[in-house]
Parts: C-alpha cells; structure tokens; sequence
C-alpha cells in the first residue's frame, strides 16, 4: 500500500494532522492502538488557548466548538484566604480562553476524518516504523480482522504519546532528553453539578494544591493535589469533598462548593519532558510523543495542536520536493514547547506544595502569589503565557 503521510496515534495530533493535511490535498493514513470508543472517552484536558480555536475554526472544525465551547476571559488565584481575579481580556488586548474538552475535540475530529473518508483505523497492533532514514519510510501494523498491511510513505508523523512506539524509533544517541517528575500527582473527579464558578479557580493551600474547572454548565471538573504514589481506593468520594471544600474555602465569605454525584475519578502523575530533535529522518514527532507538561498550566492539548499547525504546511512542501520547512519543523516548535514547560513548571511550583517543603518555600510561593495578583506587570505575563505565547500564526 502507499499513502503519503504515515500517523501513528488517533488523538488531537495525529486526527488534527491528517485533517490539516487533507486540507492541502495531501493523504494519509492514521492508525491507533485503541478503540474508537476508548479514544472518545477519556477524560483529559479542557482549556483550548485562543490560538487553537481560531486554528479549529480556519480548518472548519469549530461547529460544535462554537455552540457548546464557554469562552473564559480570566482565571481565580486563590492563596491566603483570599480569592484574586486575573483578567486576561484586560490584560491581553482581548484574548481569552474555550472550556471545551479534549475528548469533545476528539470526538468531533475523528467525525469529520470519517465523514470525508480519511483512513483511521483503530484497534490496531505490532505497529512498526522502519527506513525512516530513506525518502520512502514504512509503517506496518496487524489490522483488527488479523490482517499485517505495509504502508509505504513519503513522510511518517509520530502522534502516538509518550508511551508510544515512535519516539523510541530514534535511536537514542541522536536524543537529547530533558525530564522532571514531580513529587505530587492530581486526582481528578468528573462531577454530575453546575460548577460553583464562573471561571477556572487555582488554589494554593497549606494541605495542597486544588483546581476548580468545568466541562459545561452543569458538569464540573475538579482536582486536588495527591501524593504521587496515591492509590484511588484511599480517596472516596466523601474524602475528596472534604479536601476540596477546605481548600477552597473561603473565610468571611458566603461562597460554597457545589457537591454532586461524581462521575470519573482518576489520578495523573506529573512529569516534565521534552525530547529534542522532533525530527529523525522522514519521521516528524508530535505533541506527548516528544514533550509532556504538568497540567497546571493547560498547555499539552494546545502544545500538540501548535505542533500539527506548523507539521502540516511542513509536510505538504517536502512533498513538493520543498525539505526546507520539515528541516526548520523541530527547532519552531521546541522553541514553544520550551516557553511552555517553563510556565507550567513556574505555575506547578508556585502552587503545589512539596513534601516536606519548609515554611521558607510557602513564603516565597505566597509572595510569588501576591505579586501576580497586585501587579499587572506580573499579572500580564501569567495572561500571556496562559491565552498562548507565542501566538499561533494562522
Ligand atoms: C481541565 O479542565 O481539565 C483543566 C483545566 C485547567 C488546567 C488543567 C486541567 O490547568
């Protein structure tokens, strides 16, 4: 068989990128691990940046975006007892951000791939990339009904996450990896109960770390800071609710957190990572299969939309016999995705609460705190890094 652009990973960068392609008149075929069903439900991130809307939009991917997404023009700080709005509009020039889910994004992605007859296969296994240092790269996978196919292309995009076959394709001398874990972990519920905000509520506290968001405007999405090594048994619903409205209390205030019946409960650890070139080869690496953020500053999804925004027109000129775009493709994304993992690193550290951190570490976080909700000199740069720096050229 033979299709132009090989995509390993059914999630918002491989269905993004072989959109985008089909855009420029270039195929491809995507092939994933999982079920469609698996690939539909699972709960992630919620926070598109204004840049990766308006690139929703241009492709013509935003019907439902535009009717269900709730766009937010700021967030809540929450330290000391005291709850601090930071107004991205204000601060910005006008940029907010959309509360609409990944798995919304997904959904409305693998919809529009097969309404067109793009190739996505599901389910697949023993997925293999192969002479990725030629100009005719191969991908192999088994096919659901058992079936082994060989795929020989121009160009294999790696959109397969950071558990995923492709990145280890490279060999590992040619990689140079950068990689933090956190010593903290985030339980998140799905809960069936309007959100007691108007907008996303980040929370420093002395037991913790804790994140009021929403799904719509009955569903709300919340996360506390667990230890790392936690096991979900040890927190029942009524130990989450506890924790959550003690963190967001908010003294003197008539102000309470909404309970409901809770839907989803997971943990995510927190790493970051990023590996560097994303390019080996006819092999081009996209979103968690080269770089990973703590989900503290809702960057991932919008890392890897930034990716296939700048992978698409990359591919479609290396296919006109153009390589000067796929050979620039690695260093203009790691260039963002570095920003990225600062911020996230910058706004995980300022407001989790490290074991056996000293009363030193909550002074300096608290005052890091106050400053970005005094000044508006500070206050901007958070707004700028959250609605998306650099903005996306679309
Ligand atoms: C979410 O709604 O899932 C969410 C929002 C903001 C974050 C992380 C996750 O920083």
């Amino acid at each position: 068989m033979r299709a132009q652009v090989g995509i390993v990973g059914a999630g918002p960068a491989g269905l993004l990128l072989s959109h985008l392609l089909a855009l420029r008149g270039v195929e491809s075929v995507v092939v994933e691990a999982r079920s469609r069903a698996y690939c539909e439900a699972r709960q992630r991130a919620g926070v598109l940046e204004d840049g990766s809307v308006r690139l929703l939009r241009a492709a013509g991917l935003a019907g439902r975006l535009d009717r269900q997404g709730l766009e937010h023009g700021g967030i809540y700080l929450q330290f000391a007892g005291e709850r601090h709005h930071i107004d991205f509009r204000a601060l910005t020039g006008g940029r907010t951000v959309t509360i609409y889910a990944q798995t919304e994004v997904v959904k409305d992605l693998i919809a529009q791939r097969l309404a067109q007859g793009g190739a996505v296969h599901f389910d697949v296994t023993d997925t293999e990339v192969d002479r990725l240092e030629s100009d005719k790269p191969v991908l192999r996978y088994t096919s659901s009904d058992g079936r082994r196919h060989e795929v020989v292309c121009d160009a294999i995009a790696g959109c397969d996450g950071f558990h995923g076959i492709c990145r280890p394709a490279i060999p590992r001398h040619l990689l140079t990896v950068n990689e933090r874990e956190y010593p903290y972990a985030w339980l998140g519920i799905l809960a069936d109960v309007p959100p007691s905000t108007d907008e996303l509520i980040y929370a420093h506290h002395a037991r913790g770390f804790a994140l009021h968001s929403l799904r719509s405007l009955t569903v709300s999405r919340l996360y506390l800071q667990v230890d790392r090594d936690v096991s979900i048994e040890s927190w029942p619903d009524e130990r989450v609710w506890y924790e959550l409205r003690t963190r967001f209390e908010l003294p003197g205030s008539r102000w309470t957190l909404k309970e409901g019946p809770v839907l989803d409960k997971s943990v995510t650890p927190m790493r970051s990572f990023v590996s560097a070139p994303m390019r080996y080869g006819r092999l081009f690496l996209a979103g968690d299969a080269a770089h990973i953020v703590p989900p503290t500053g809702a960057k991932g999804l919008n890392l890897a939309i930034a990716d296939v925004a700048m992978l698409a027109p990359a591919l479609a000129s290396l296919l006109r016999g153009d390589l000067g775009p796929a050979r620039a493709y690695s260093a203009a994304c790691l260039s963002r995705v570095w920003r990225a993992t600062h911020f996230s690193w910058w706004m995980t550290t300022m407001l989790h609460r490290a074991p056996g951190a000293d009363d030193m570490e909550a002074q300096l976080q608290l005052s890091q705190l106050r400053y970005v909700a005094t000044s508006p000199a500070a206050a901007t740069s958070l707004a700028e890094n959250y609605t998306g720096y650099p903005e996306l050229p679309i």
